[in-house]
């Protein structure tokens, strides 16, 4: 191969393995027992010849990492993820390397991950399975485990992107729920799917769903009953969940996060969980993963997984797509502006990475 491309870990299937050595790669996939690796430990995978890297969201792709990689002849950089907070594109930009990351393939399976985290919430699923496992079950009674029925209650979605907005269709669709978003953008698909499904609803003598785009965030936290967060994670979003906007959340509500664990001040929800029994909370992600703050893991109103909303085996449309920020489909929804421009964009081909 002319090009030496790593993987700083094994990934799912061999396609991706060979469409690298059709285009002319030789493929070396990390092995290392190790679960996080650091920025030493990628400087000495990168060693003195390396024209690409696959690495992972858990890896801190800034500066110095972009300097080492781009002396030795690195050219393009692709996150397995859609986020990229944990790579620093503006130094990428400076050091000539192109960034890819992974939109539109884990669209589903992270909004089916937010659906499942927030019914299981709603019904108190885990705290349920516990007591059975636990050999208190001794019969049947009218009050045991009394959850919310969604059905006619009101999902929240703060960021309709891509995964917000198909997890508002879920929610909307599978429960008939009624929708508030808050997105900086206009989510005119979205809008128009509840609009035809509450004609339908209508049309079949049902009920039918409303929807409104809020004009602020605070809105959505006031008045539904299911919150599920979708935004990306930057510096106008860290802690965007704090003790002031929990405290602006009904007693009874359910906040789901799958997105990143710094959107929500991990601390403050401890707190919030432990002074509102009937607030729950379904967390695929945490401030300071693979850490939980303390405290969490003892609230029974918490449901906590490990980063797992990508991980599934469904088949998806296609394939992955590796491709700068700069060409990719609309960030944060159809109307939103491309994320930050990276103009260094090197033509994925030459590298062999799969376009
Ligand atoms: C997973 O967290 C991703 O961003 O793809
Ligand atoms: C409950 O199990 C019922 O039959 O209503």
């Amino acid at each position: 191969g002319k090009y030496r491309v790593i993987s700083t870990k094994p990934m799912p299937g061999t396609r991706w393995i060979n469409l690298l050595i059709e285009q002319d790669c030789r493929v070396e996939i990390c092995t290392q027992k190790k679960t996080i690796l650091s920025v030493e430990d990628i400087i000495a995978l990168i060693g003195d010849k390396c024209d690409g890297v696959i690495g992972q969201l858990t890896e801190d792709w800034g500066e110095v990492l972009f300097s080492a990689f781009s002396r030795a002849g690195g050219r393009a950089f692709s996150n397995m993820a859609v986020g990229y907070n944990n790579v620093d594109v503006n130094a990428a930009n400076k050091y000539g390397v192109a960034v890819g990351n992974t939109p539109g393939v884990l669209t589903e399976t992270t909004a089916e991950l937010a659906a499942s985290l927030s019914v299981s919430a709603a019904r108190r699923i885990v705290e349920a399975d516990e007591f059975m496992r636990a050999g208190l079950y001794d019969g049947w009674l009218p009050h045991l485990f009394v959850g919310n029925l969604l059905k006619g209650q009101t999902v929240g979605v703060i960021g309709a992107g891509r995964i917000g907005s198909a997890y508002a269709r879920m929610m909307v669709e599978g429960f008939k729920m009624n929708l508030i978003y808050y997105d900086l953008y206009q989510a005119t698909r979205l809008e128009k799917f509840v609009t035809a499904y509450a004609e339908f609803l209508k049309a079949n003598g049902e009920q039918p769903v409303t929807w409104k785009r809020a004009s602020s965030m605070d809105e959505v936290l006031r008045e539904a009953d299911v919150i599920s967060l979708h935004p990306i994670l930057d510096k106008t979003t860290y802690h965007l969940i704090n003790k002031e906007r929990l405290s602006m959340m009904k007693k009874e509500a359910i906040l789901v996060n799958c997105s990143r664990g710094p959107v929500v001040d991990e601390v403050a929800l401890v707190e919030h969980l432990k002074e509102n029994p009937m607030f729950r909370v379904g967390l695929d992600v945490f401030e300071d993963e693979p850490y939980m703050k303390p405290g969490l893991a003892d609230m029974k109103n918490a449901i906590v997984v490990p980063h797992i909303a990508s991980a599934s085996k469904g088949k998806i449309k296609g394939y992955p797509v590796w491709s700068n920020p700069n060409l990719v489909e609309p960030f944060l929804n159809e109307n939103a502006p491309p994320p930050a421009a990276c103009p260094s964009i090197v033509n994925s081909k030459v590298l062999g990475l799969p376009v």
